[in-house]
């Protein structure tokens, strides 16, 4: 096995406590938290775990290629970094590190509307393969506006969202002050006092600004105001009324993210969508709602062959991917796991989180004999 990564960081779980040690605990708790009470965060993970795979170890094998192909382009691995909103607010620069790592390692790297960098720099950044997800405006002009940049920044593919009819309750962020609109509490500046390292790295690159959105948003907002501005900018229940005018504009692929039902999937189908990213948004939305592996299976083996049927929420490790794709899923993506990454080693942490997940599942797949990521569903004890 080739280690290409910190040998002091050997899993997610220790660049989870590492980055606990390294960002103030408003922005910690703002990335690890779910909503509620955490039920559906911590069933993502554990349900998935649940998942149970055979090795055929006689069985001829010639090498295991993590090497994937979605909507016509071949990636290295089947597993791509999901969008993080507020992103420069966990470590400067992070979006930013995170699409020239995944540009590296030819991996998809998907930009949030409301991330700290514009479509523009994350498009140069990886030659025009990072994707974009659109938080839907509520006015068309908007809406247009947004999808020609991201057009014109040649995104191969654009994400748009079903799973935040509502913001989530997130009782840390309601405590924190990071709700909309977010406060700068006294208790908030403290915890940036105990954190030197980000302090000092946030003071050398600037406050952390909603880039893409620039252009449209008033100046000189104070933090009440920029609260107000997003509530009204953004109407984030989906239907066919929204998604048909996107789909008639936008050339290139479309992906349905935040599905976790039959009735969803099928009208992605309908609609003329290309893609589908089972997800829950991490646990953040709804916390009634069930793991993601659970609906994952039932949408792959009903709707795969109709459409592209991918999975995010609760991913932590290589066994983890493989798990998922056992079920199905095509391709994966994870959210906290990389924002982990570069919380706890700043500008390495993409790279690093990359070749640690590509080690770890690389070593899964020469376990189970398995030589492409297409097989992982032969491997899977029903
Ligand atoms: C801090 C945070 C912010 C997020 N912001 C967005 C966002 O702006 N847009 C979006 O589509 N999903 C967002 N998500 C959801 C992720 O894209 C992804 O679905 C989720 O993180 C997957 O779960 P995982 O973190 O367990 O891998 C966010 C997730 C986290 C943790």
């Amino acid at each position: 096995m080739v280690i290409k990564f910190d040998t002091r960081y050997p899993s997610i779980d220790d660049l989870r406590s590492r980055a606990q040690k390294k960002i103030p605990k408003f922005a910690f708790e703002y990335l690890d938290g779910g909503c509620n009470e955490d039920v559906n965060l911590i069933r993502n993970t554990s349900e998935l775990r649940d998942v149970q795979l055979k090795p055929n170890y006689l069985k001829a094998h010639n090498g295991s290629s993590l090497k994937t192909k979605l909507f016509g382009i071949e990636y290295d691995a089947p597993f791509g970094i999901a969008p993080v909103g507020l992103q420069g607010l966990m470590w400067p620069n992070s979006p930013e590190i995170l699409a020239k790592a995944a540009f590296e390692h030819n991996i998809p790297f998907i930009l949030s509307t409301v991330t700290t960098t514009s479509i523009e720099r994350a498009s140069k950044l990886t030659e025009g393969k990072a994707w974009f997800q659109l938080y839907h405006p509520t006015e068309n002009r908007l809406r247009d506006d947004i999808i020609n940049r991201a057009a014109s920044a040649e995104c191969p593919v654009l994400v748009i969202l079903c799973d935040v009819p509502t913001f989530g309750f997130r009782p840390r962020d309601i405590r924190n002050g990071l709700a909309m609109p977010p406060k700068l509490s006294l208790k908030n500046i403290f915890q940036v006092f105990g954190r030197p390292h980000w302090a000092m790295e946030t003071l050398k690159h600037g406050q952390p600004n909603f880039e893409t959105l620039k252009p449209y948003m008033p100046k000189g907002l104070d933090l009440k105001q920029l609260g107000k501005f997003m509530d009204q900018t953004f109407s984030g229940r989906l239907n066919e009324e929204k998604i048909k005018p996107i789909r008639d504009m936008w050339k290139g692929k479309l992906v349905l993210k935040g599905v976790a039902s039959e009735y969803d999937t099928e009208e992605a189908i309908r609609l003329g969508i290309d893609g589908v990213i089972v997800s829950n948004h991490g646990g953040r939305q709804l916390d009634a709602g069930q793991s993601t592996i659970k609906p994952l299976a039932t949408i792959a083996e009903k709707y795969g062959d109709q459409i592209e049927v991918m999975m995010d929420s609760g991913i932590r490790s290589g066994p983890d991917i493989a798990r998922a794709m056992a079920n199905g899923a095509k391709f994966t993506f994870m959210g906290r796991s990389f924002m982990y990454g570069v919380s706890a080693l700043g500008k390495k942490g993409g790279n690093h989180t990359i070749s640690l997940l590509k080690t770890e599942l690389q070593q899964v797949m020469e376990q189970l004999c398995c030589e492409n990521t297409k097989d992982f569903p032969t491997h899977l004890i029903k």
